[in-house]
Protein backbone atom coordinates (compact mmCIF):
# COMPACT_ATOMS: atom_id res chain seq x y z
CA UNK A 1 0.00 0.00 0.00
CA UNK A 2 2.08 2.79 1.00
CA UNK A 3 5.59 2.44 -0.07
CA UNK A 4 7.99 3.73 2.25
CA UNK A 5 11.36 2.51 0.63
CA UNK A 6 13.10 5.95 0.71
CA UNK A 7 14.74 5.49 -2.56
CA UNK A 8 11.94 5.25 -4.54
CA UNK A 9 10.56 8.22 -3.04
CA UNK A 10 12.47 11.46 -3.47
CA UNK A 11 10.70 13.21 -0.18
CA UNK A 12 11.09 10.11 1.99
CA UNK A 13 7.15 9.74 2.93
CA UNK A 14 6.02 7.01 0.86
CA UNK A 15 3.63 6.73 -1.92
CA UNK A 16 1.06 4.20 -2.78
CA UNK A 17 1.75 1.87 -4.91
CA UNK A 18 -0.42 1.87 -7.87
CA UNK A 19 -3.88 3.49 -8.30
CA UNK A 20 -5.76 0.51 -7.14
CA UNK A 21 -3.82 0.41 -3.98
CA UNK A 22 -5.27 3.67 -3.08
CA UNK A 23 -8.47 3.43 -4.05
CA UNK A 24 -8.78 0.35 -1.58
CA UNK A 25 -7.04 2.14 0.75
CA UNK A 26 -9.34 4.80 0.53
CA UNK A 27 -12.24 2.33 0.55
CA UNK A 28 -11.06 0.78 3.55
CA UNK A 29 -10.54 3.61 5.87
CA UNK A 30 -14.45 4.50 4.55
CA UNK A 31 -15.47 1.16 4.97
CA UNK A 32 -15.74 0.02 8.29
CA UNK A 33 -17.98 -0.10 11.83
CA UNK A 34 -19.12 3.36 11.20
CA UNK A 35 -20.81 1.42 8.28
CA UNK A 36 -21.53 -1.76 9.70
CA UNK A 37 -22.00 -1.14 13.29
CA UNK A 38 -23.25 2.35 13.81
CA UNK A 39 -25.02 3.14 10.43
CA UNK A 40 -27.71 0.58 11.07
CA UNK A 41 -28.54 1.02 14.88
CA UNK A 42 -28.56 5.12 13.87
CA UNK A 43 -31.16 4.41 11.50
CA UNK A 44 -32.96 2.18 14.01
CA UNK A 45 -32.59 4.88 16.54
CA UNK A 46 -33.28 7.73 14.34
CA UNK A 47 -37.06 6.98 12.54
CA UNK A 48 -35.54 4.73 9.80
CA UNK A 49 -36.39 5.64 5.97
CA UNK A 50 -36.57 9.25 6.82
CA UNK A 51 -33.13 9.05 8.68
CA UNK A 52 -31.93 6.84 5.06
CA UNK A 53 -32.74 9.33 2.93
CA UNK A 54 -31.30 12.43 4.89
CA UNK A 55 -28.37 10.27 4.77
CA UNK A 56 -28.21 9.56 1.16
CA UNK A 57 -28.71 13.50 0.39
CA UNK A 58 -25.60 14.76 3.00
CA UNK A 59 -23.72 12.09 0.98
CA UNK A 60 -24.51 13.85 -2.31
CA UNK A 61 -24.51 17.02 -1.47
CA UNK A 62 -21.32 17.22 1.20
CA UNK A 63 -19.75 14.13 0.92
CA UNK A 64 -18.20 14.53 -2.33
CA UNK A 65 -17.81 17.43 -1.92
CA UNK A 66 -15.25 17.09 0.98
CA UNK A 67 -13.71 14.49 -0.22
CA UNK A 68 -12.09 16.19 -3.55
CA UNK A 69 -11.52 18.88 -1.08
CA UNK A 70 -9.46 16.85 1.60
CA UNK A 71 -7.87 14.70 -1.39
CA UNK A 72 -6.81 17.78 -3.18
CA UNK A 73 -5.34 19.52 -0.20
CA UNK A 74 -3.65 16.23 0.48
CA UNK A 75 -2.02 15.56 -2.45
CA UNK A 76 -0.71 19.57 -3.23
CA UNK A 77 0.80 19.80 0.00
CA UNK A 78 2.17 16.11 0.10
CA UNK A 79 1.91 16.76 4.42
CA UNK A 80 -0.08 15.70 7.47
CA UNK A 81 -3.03 17.95 8.35
CA UNK A 82 -1.70 19.54 10.49
CA UNK A 83 1.32 20.60 8.15
CA UNK A 84 -0.51 20.51 5.22
CA UNK A 85 -2.84 23.84 6.32
CA UNK A 86 -0.16 25.51 7.56
CA UNK A 87 1.65 25.42 4.58
CA UNK A 88 -0.60 26.93 2.73
CA UNK A 89 -1.22 29.59 5.43
CA UNK A 90 0.35 30.05 8.76
CA UNK A 91 -2.34 30.85 10.71
CA UNK A 92 -4.91 27.52 9.70
CA UNK A 93 -2.36 25.12 11.38
CA UNK A 94 -5.09 24.96 14.25
CA UNK A 95 -7.79 23.35 11.77
CA UNK A 96 -5.15 20.29 10.96
CA UNK A 97 -4.28 19.87 14.68
CA UNK A 98 -7.84 19.94 15.42
CA UNK A 99 -7.94 16.35 12.73
CA UNK A 100 -5.29 15.10 14.76
CA UNK A 101 -6.79 15.46 17.81
CA UNK A 102 -10.07 13.97 16.57
CA UNK A 103 -8.36 10.95 15.08
CA UNK A 104 -6.93 10.59 18.38
CA UNK A 105 -10.21 10.20 20.25
CA UNK A 106 -11.96 8.36 17.50
CA UNK A 107 -9.76 5.13 17.85
CA UNK A 108 -9.55 5.44 21.24
CA UNK A 109 -13.18 4.27 21.13
CA UNK A 110 -13.25 2.74 18.12
CA UNK A 111 -11.11 0.04 19.08
CA UNK A 112 -13.08 -0.59 22.61
CA UNK A 113 -15.67 -2.05 19.82
CA UNK A 114 -12.83 -3.71 17.64
CA UNK A 115 -12.29 -5.48 20.89
CA UNK A 116 -16.38 -6.53 20.73
CA UNK A 117 -15.51 -7.79 17.29
CA UNK A 118 -13.09 -9.87 18.39
CA UNK A 119 -14.68 -11.37 21.67
CA UNK A 120 -17.40 -12.03 19.15
CA UNK A 121 -15.41 -14.54 16.51
CA UNK A 122 -14.32 -16.55 19.86
CA UNK A 123 -17.60 -16.63 21.11
CA UNK A 124 -18.84 -17.87 17.18
CA UNK A 125 -16.34 -20.21 16.83
CA UNK A 126 -17.14 -21.52 19.36
CA UNK A 127 -20.82 -21.89 19.38
CA UNK A 128 -22.00 -19.76 22.32
CA UNK A 129 -24.51 -18.04 20.32
CA UNK A 130 -27.42 -19.77 20.86
CA UNK A 131 -28.92 -19.05 23.88
CA UNK A 132 -30.60 -15.08 24.68
CA UNK A 133 -28.34 -13.33 22.30
CA UNK A 134 -29.43 -9.57 24.63
CA UNK A 135 -27.67 -11.29 27.72
CA UNK A 136 -24.66 -12.48 25.89
CA UNK A 137 -24.12 -8.99 24.44
CA UNK A 138 -24.87 -7.18 27.97
CA UNK A 139 -22.30 -9.22 29.59
CA UNK A 140 -19.41 -8.57 27.44
CA UNK A 141 -19.27 -5.07 27.53
CA UNK A 142 -20.37 -4.84 31.12
CA UNK A 143 -17.56 -7.26 31.97
CA UNK A 144 -13.79 -5.79 32.77
CA UNK A 145 -11.12 -7.67 31.73
CA UNK A 146 -12.66 -9.40 28.67
CA UNK A 147 -13.38 -5.91 26.96
CA UNK A 148 -10.17 -4.68 28.21
CA UNK A 149 -8.20 -7.15 27.11
CA UNK A 150 -10.00 -6.94 23.88
CA UNK A 151 -9.38 -3.54 23.46
CA UNK A 152 -5.65 -3.81 23.95
CA UNK A 153 -5.84 -6.82 21.33
CA UNK A 154 -7.34 -4.51 18.38
CA UNK A 155 -4.86 -1.87 19.25
CA UNK A 156 -2.02 -4.08 19.17
CA UNK A 157 -2.98 -5.13 16.04
CA UNK A 158 -3.54 -1.91 14.70
CA UNK A 159 -0.28 -0.61 15.88
CA UNK A 160 1.70 -3.62 14.58
CA UNK A 161 0.32 -2.70 10.82
CA UNK A 162 1.37 0.72 11.04
CA UNK A 163 4.10 0.31 12.92
CA UNK A 164 5.80 -1.66 9.63
CA UNK A 165 5.18 1.22 7.90
CA UNK A 166 1.76 -0.52 6.11
CA UNK A 167 3.29 -2.33 3.06
CA UNK A 168 2.23 -4.72 0.19
CA UNK A 169 0.19 -7.40 2.96
CA UNK A 170 -2.43 -5.04 3.19
CA UNK A 171 -3.18 -4.22 -0.40
CA UNK A 172 -2.99 -7.79 -1.47
CA UNK A 173 -5.59 -8.94 1.25
CA UNK A 174 -7.73 -6.23 0.39
CA UNK A 175 -8.28 -7.20 -3.22
CA UNK A 176 -9.78 -10.56 -1.54
CA UNK A 177 -11.43 -9.54 1.43
CA UNK A 178 -13.95 -6.20 0.38
CA UNK A 179 -15.46 -8.05 -2.50
CA UNK A 180 -15.68 -11.28 0.02
CA UNK A 181 -17.29 -8.75 2.64
CA UNK A 182 -19.77 -7.34 0.05
CA UNK A 183 -20.81 -10.91 -0.85
CA UNK A 184 -21.39 -12.11 2.27
CA UNK A 185 -23.36 -8.79 3.09
CA UNK A 186 -25.53 -9.42 -0.20
CA UNK A 187 -26.34 -13.36 1.47
CA UNK A 188 -27.14 -12.05 4.82
CA UNK A 189 -29.38 -9.29 3.87
CA UNK A 190 -31.38 -12.50 1.75
CA UNK A 191 -31.17 -14.41 4.72
CA UNK A 192 -32.44 -11.42 6.50
CA UNK A 193 -35.09 -10.20 4.29
CA UNK A 194 -36.96 -13.92 3.70
CA UNK A 195 -37.13 -13.92 7.97
CA UNK A 196 -40.78 -14.38 8.32
CA UNK A 197 -42.12 -11.40 9.71
CA UNK A 198 -39.25 -9.21 8.13
CA UNK A 199 -41.85 -6.97 5.58
CA UNK A 200 -42.40 -4.63 8.79
CA UNK A 201 -38.48 -4.04 8.58
CA UNK A 202 -38.12 -3.78 5.30
CA UNK A 203 -41.09 -0.98 5.27
CA UNK A 204 -39.29 1.02 8.10
CA UNK A 205 -35.94 1.09 6.39
CA UNK A 206 -37.46 1.95 3.03
CA UNK A 207 -40.46 3.62 3.30
CA UNK A 208 -40.04 7.12 5.15
CA UNK A 209 -42.38 8.41 7.80
CA UNK A 210 -41.42 12.41 7.96
CA UNK A 211 -43.23 12.69 10.91
CA UNK A 212 -40.20 10.36 12.63
CA UNK A 213 -37.56 13.01 11.40
CA UNK A 214 -36.23 15.33 14.24
CA UNK A 215 -33.54 18.10 14.32
CA UNK A 216 -31.69 15.79 16.10
CA UNK A 217 -31.85 13.06 13.77
CA UNK A 218 -30.72 15.56 10.91
CA UNK A 219 -27.22 16.07 13.11
CA UNK A 220 -26.98 12.34 13.87
CA UNK A 221 -26.96 11.92 9.58
CA UNK A 222 -24.57 14.58 9.52
CA UNK A 223 -22.18 13.45 12.04
CA UNK A 224 -22.86 9.46 10.31
CA UNK A 225 -21.75 10.98 6.90
CA UNK A 226 -18.70 12.21 8.15
CA UNK A 227 -17.70 9.48 10.36
CA UNK A 228 -18.51 6.54 7.76
CA UNK A 229 -16.79 8.56 4.59
CA UNK A 230 -13.72 9.35 7.17
CA UNK A 231 -14.41 12.99 6.73
CA UNK A 232 -13.60 16.26 8.84
CA UNK A 233 -10.56 14.86 10.88
CA UNK A 234 -7.71 14.81 7.84
CA UNK A 235 -7.54 10.84 7.35
CA UNK A 236 -8.53 12.04 3.30
CA UNK A 237 -6.02 14.74 3.62
CA UNK A 238 -3.02 12.32 5.04
CA UNK A 239 -3.71 9.27 2.32
CA UNK A 240 -3.84 12.44 -0.22
CA UNK A 241 -0.87 13.62 0.77
CA UNK A 242 0.61 9.91 -0.31
CA UNK A 243 -0.84 10.13 -3.96
CA UNK A 244 1.02 10.91 -7.45
CA UNK A 245 0.65 13.66 -8.82
CA UNK A 246 -0.95 12.19 -11.87
CA UNK A 247 -4.11 10.66 -10.04
CA UNK A 248 -7.53 11.27 -11.35
CA UNK A 249 -8.80 13.19 -7.74
CA UNK A 250 -12.63 13.47 -9.20
CA UNK A 251 -13.16 10.44 -10.13
CA UNK A 252 -11.85 9.07 -6.81
CA UNK A 253 -13.63 11.43 -4.95
CA UNK A 254 -16.85 10.15 -6.24
CA UNK A 255 -15.82 5.90 -6.42
CA UNK A 256 -15.09 5.91 -2.53
CA UNK A 257 -18.29 7.57 -1.19
CA UNK A 258 -20.11 5.61 -3.83
CA UNK A 259 -18.62 1.94 -2.09
CA UNK A 260 -19.10 3.55 0.95
CA UNK A 261 -22.41 4.41 1.37
CA UNK A 262 -23.70 1.36 -0.53
CA UNK A 263 -22.13 -0.60 2.12
CA UNK A 264 -24.10 0.72 4.75
CA UNK A 265 -27.08 0.52 3.06
CA UNK A 266 -26.41 -3.13 2.64
CA UNK A 267 -26.08 -3.53 6.06
CA UNK A 268 -29.20 -1.92 7.22
CA UNK A 269 -30.56 -4.20 4.55
CA UNK A 270 -28.57 -7.25 6.93
CA UNK A 271 -29.98 -5.77 10.30
CA UNK A 272 -32.91 -4.10 10.00
CA UNK A 273 -35.26 -6.54 8.79
CA UNK A 274 -33.86 -9.29 11.11
CA UNK A 275 -34.59 -6.98 13.85
CA UNK A 276 -38.18 -6.73 13.33
CA UNK A 277 -38.52 -10.73 11.94
CA UNK A 278 -36.49 -11.48 15.46
CA UNK A 279 -38.33 -9.27 17.71
CA UNK A 280 -35.86 -7.05 18.91
CA UNK A 281 -36.27 -3.44 19.31
CA UNK A 282 -35.23 -1.07 16.32
CA UNK A 283 -34.02 1.71 18.76
CA UNK A 284 -31.91 -0.57 20.95
CA UNK A 285 -28.62 1.01 20.46
CA UNK A 286 -24.66 0.71 20.12
CA UNK A 287 -25.89 -2.80 20.88
CA UNK A 288 -28.00 -3.77 17.87
CA UNK A 289 -25.97 -5.31 15.10
CA UNK A 290 -24.45 -7.87 17.96
CA UNK A 291 -27.69 -8.99 19.39
CA UNK A 292 -29.07 -9.19 16.21
CA UNK A 293 -26.91 -11.07 13.75
CA UNK A 294 -25.87 -14.09 15.96
CA UNK A 295 -29.38 -14.79 16.10
CA UNK A 296 -29.72 -14.65 12.36
CA UNK A 297 -27.19 -17.04 12.23
CA UNK A 298 -28.71 -19.20 14.58
CA UNK A 299 -31.25 -19.29 11.83
CA UNK A 300 -29.06 -19.86 8.92
CA UNK A 301 -27.53 -23.50 8.05
CA UNK A 302 -23.69 -24.20 8.87
CA UNK A 303 -24.77 -20.81 10.97
CA UNK A 304 -21.45 -21.31 13.21
CA UNK A 305 -19.47 -21.59 10.13
CA UNK A 306 -20.90 -18.30 8.19
CA UNK A 307 -20.93 -16.41 11.88
CA UNK A 308 -17.58 -16.83 12.13
CA UNK A 309 -16.08 -15.69 8.94
CA UNK A 310 -18.61 -13.00 8.73
CA UNK A 311 -16.85 -11.31 11.89
CA UNK A 312 -13.37 -12.20 11.35
CA UNK A 313 -14.12 -10.16 7.81
CA UNK A 314 -15.79 -7.65 9.87
CA UNK A 315 -12.81 -7.22 11.72
CA UNK A 316 -10.41 -6.68 8.85
CA UNK A 317 -12.66 -4.01 7.64
CA UNK A 318 -12.40 -2.31 11.64
CA UNK A 319 -8.63 -2.59 10.67
CA UNK A 320 -8.42 -1.14 7.39
CA UNK A 321 -10.34 1.81 9.73
CA UNK A 322 -8.40 1.83 12.56
CA UNK A 323 -5.03 2.30 10.62
CA UNK A 324 -6.17 5.18 8.49
CA UNK A 325 -6.82 6.93 12.43
CA UNK A 326 -3.27 5.99 13.82
CA UNK A 327 -1.74 6.80 10.30
CA UNK A 328 -3.36 10.52 10.84
CA UNK A 329 -1.88 10.73 14.49
CA UNK A 330 1.21 9.24 13.17
CA UNK A 331 2.08 10.93 10.65
CA UNK A 332 1.47 14.25 12.80
CA UNK A 333 4.37 13.04 15.29
CA UNK A 334 6.55 11.98 13.08
CA UNK A 335 6.63 14.83 10.64
CA UNK A 336 6.42 17.66 12.92
CA UNK A 337 7.75 15.72 16.44
CA UNK A 338 10.03 14.60 14.49
CA UNK A 339 10.27 11.06 16.08
CA UNK A 340 10.72 8.21 15.03
CA UNK A 341 7.53 6.05 13.24
CA UNK A 342 8.32 3.38 15.46
CA UNK A 343 8.21 5.42 18.57
CA UNK A 344 5.49 7.34 17.49
CA UNK A 345 3.59 3.99 17.21
CA UNK A 346 3.96 2.48 20.60
CA UNK A 347 4.07 5.74 22.27
CA UNK A 348 1.11 6.55 20.64
CA UNK A 349 -0.89 2.95 21.32
CA UNK A 350 -0.57 3.40 24.84
CA UNK A 351 -2.01 6.53 25.21
CA UNK A 352 -4.84 5.50 23.08
CA UNK A 353 -5.22 2.07 25.26
CA UNK A 354 -5.37 4.70 28.55
CA UNK A 355 -7.73 6.94 27.08
CA UNK A 356 -9.99 3.81 25.88
CA UNK A 357 -10.17 2.39 29.15
CA UNK A 358 -12.72 4.14 31.17
CA UNK A 359 -14.89 4.32 27.63
CA UNK A 360 -14.97 0.78 27.96
CA UNK A 361 -15.83 0.61 31.61
CA UNK A 362 -18.42 3.29 30.70
CA UNK A 363 -20.65 0.53 30.08
CA UNK A 364 -20.65 -1.39 32.72
CA UNK A 365 -18.47 -0.51 35.65
CA UNK A 366 -18.79 3.40 35.64
CA UNK A 367 -21.85 2.95 34.11
CA UNK A 368 -23.31 5.74 37.05
CA UNK A 369 -20.81 8.11 36.06
CA UNK A 370 -21.75 10.58 33.44
CA UNK A 371 -20.75 13.69 31.86
CA UNK A 372 -23.74 15.98 30.49
CA UNK A 373 -26.29 13.36 31.06
CA UNK A 374 -23.86 10.84 28.77
CA UNK A 375 -22.12 8.07 30.10
CA UNK A 376 -17.91 8.09 28.80
CA UNK A 377 -18.24 6.05 25.93
CA UNK A 378 -21.37 7.86 24.14
CA UNK A 379 -19.61 11.34 25.15
CA UNK A 380 -16.72 10.33 23.17
CA UNK A 381 -18.20 9.31 20.41
CA UNK A 382 -20.32 12.72 20.23
CA UNK A 383 -17.79 14.78 20.90
CA UNK A 384 -15.76 13.15 18.25
CA UNK A 385 -18.26 12.43 15.74
CA UNK A 386 -21.40 15.19 16.25
CA UNK A 387 -19.18 18.11 16.75
CA UNK A 388 -15.52 18.14 15.95
CA UNK A 389 -16.04 16.17 12.42
CA UNK A 390 -18.56 18.71 11.05
CA UNK A 391 -16.56 21.73 12.45
CA UNK A 392 -13.22 20.14 10.79
CA UNK A 393 -15.30 19.81 7.53
CA UNK A 394 -16.43 23.61 8.45
CA UNK A 395 -13.59 24.42 8.36
CA UNK A 396 -12.08 22.79 5.47
CA UNK A 397 -14.22 24.94 3.24
CA UNK A 398 -13.47 28.25 4.46
CA UNK A 399 -9.92 26.94 3.78
CA UNK A 400 -10.31 25.66 0.59
CA UNK A 401 -12.66 27.98 -0.58
CA UNK A 402 -11.44 31.51 1.14
CA UNK A 403 -8.24 31.22 2.25
CA UNK A 404 -5.97 28.72 -0.12
CA UNK A 405 -8.86 29.70 -3.46
CA UNK A 406 -10.85 27.45 -5.13
CA UNK A 407 -9.28 28.68 -8.48
CA UNK A 408 -5.85 27.41 -6.86
CA UNK A 409 -7.53 24.32 -5.94
CA UNK A 410 -8.93 23.59 -8.90
CA UNK A 411 -5.83 24.10 -10.88
CA UNK A 412 -4.51 20.95 -8.37
CA UNK A 413 -7.96 18.97 -9.35
CA UNK A 414 -7.43 19.47 -12.87
CA UNK A 415 -3.21 18.54 -12.43
CA UNK A 416 -3.13 22.32 -14.18
CA UNK A 417 -5.61 21.66 -16.78
CA UNK A 418 -4.81 18.22 -17.56
CA UNK A 419 -7.88 16.09 -16.72
CA UNK A 420 -11.34 17.08 -17.45
CA UNK A 421 -13.59 18.32 -14.33
CA UNK A 422 -16.77 18.74 -15.80
CA UNK A 423 -18.66 19.73 -12.43
CA UNK A 424 -16.00 22.26 -11.42
CA UNK A 425 -18.28 25.61 -11.12
CA UNK A 426 -20.50 23.53 -9.03
CA UNK A 427 -17.72 21.90 -6.57
CA UNK A 428 -16.73 25.93 -6.08
CA UNK A 429 -20.04 27.23 -5.37
CA UNK A 430 -21.01 23.55 -3.26
CA UNK A 431 -17.14 24.45 -1.33
CA UNK A 432 -17.45 27.81 -0.77
CA UNK A 433 -21.49 28.43 -0.21
CA UNK A 434 -23.63 25.30 0.07
CA UNK A 435 -21.56 23.10 2.51
CA UNK A 436 -20.54 25.88 4.86
CA UNK A 437 -23.98 26.96 5.04
CA UNK A 438 -25.93 23.36 5.28
CA UNK A 439 -23.38 22.90 8.24
CA UNK A 440 -23.68 25.83 10.31
CA UNK A 441 -27.48 25.62 9.48
CA UNK A 442 -27.84 21.67 11.23
CA UNK A 443 -25.49 22.46 13.44
CA UNK A 444 -26.89 25.58 15.17
CA UNK A 445 -30.12 24.83 15.43
CA UNK A 446 -29.94 21.69 17.09
CA UNK A 447 -27.24 22.56 19.43
CA UNK A 448 -29.84 25.47 20.36
CA UNK A 449 -32.39 23.03 20.54
CA UNK A 450 -30.90 20.28 22.12
N1 LIG B 1 -14.99 5.59 8.36
C1 LIG B 1 -14.64 4.65 9.38
C2 LIG B 1 -15.81 3.70 9.58
O1 LIG B 1 -16.83 3.85 8.98
C3 LIG B 1 -14.24 5.30 10.66
C4 LIG B 1 -13.25 6.36 10.48
C5 LIG B 1 -13.55 7.67 10.81
C6 LIG B 1 -12.00 6.08 9.94
C7 LIG B 1 -12.65 8.66 10.60
C8 LIG B 1 -11.09 7.08 9.73
C9 LIG B 1 -11.42 8.36 10.06
O2 LIG B 1 -15.70 2.78 10.34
Amino acid sequence: MINNNPHNNPENRGQWSSKLGFILAAAGSAVGLGNLWKFPYLVGKNGGAAFLLVYILIVIGLGFTLMLGELVLGRKTQLNPLGAYRSINKKWGFAGGLGIVTSFIILSYYSVIGGWILAYIIRSLTGAFSGDTVAIFEELIAGVQEPLFMHFLFLFATVLIVYAGVSGGIEKYSKILMPTLFGFLIILSIRGITLPGASKGLEFYLKPDFTQLTTTAILAALGQVFFSLSLGMGAMITYGSYLPKDTNLPKSSVIIPLIDSFIAFLSGLVVLPAVFALGFEAGEGPGLMFITLPAVFAKMPFGIFFGSIFFILVLFAALTSSISLLEVCVSYVVDELKIRRRYACIILGILLFLVGVPSSLSLGLLKGVKIFGMVFFDLADFIASTILMPIGGLLLCIFIGWIWGSKKALKEVTNNGEIKFAASSLWEIAIKYVVPIIIIIVFFTTLTNS
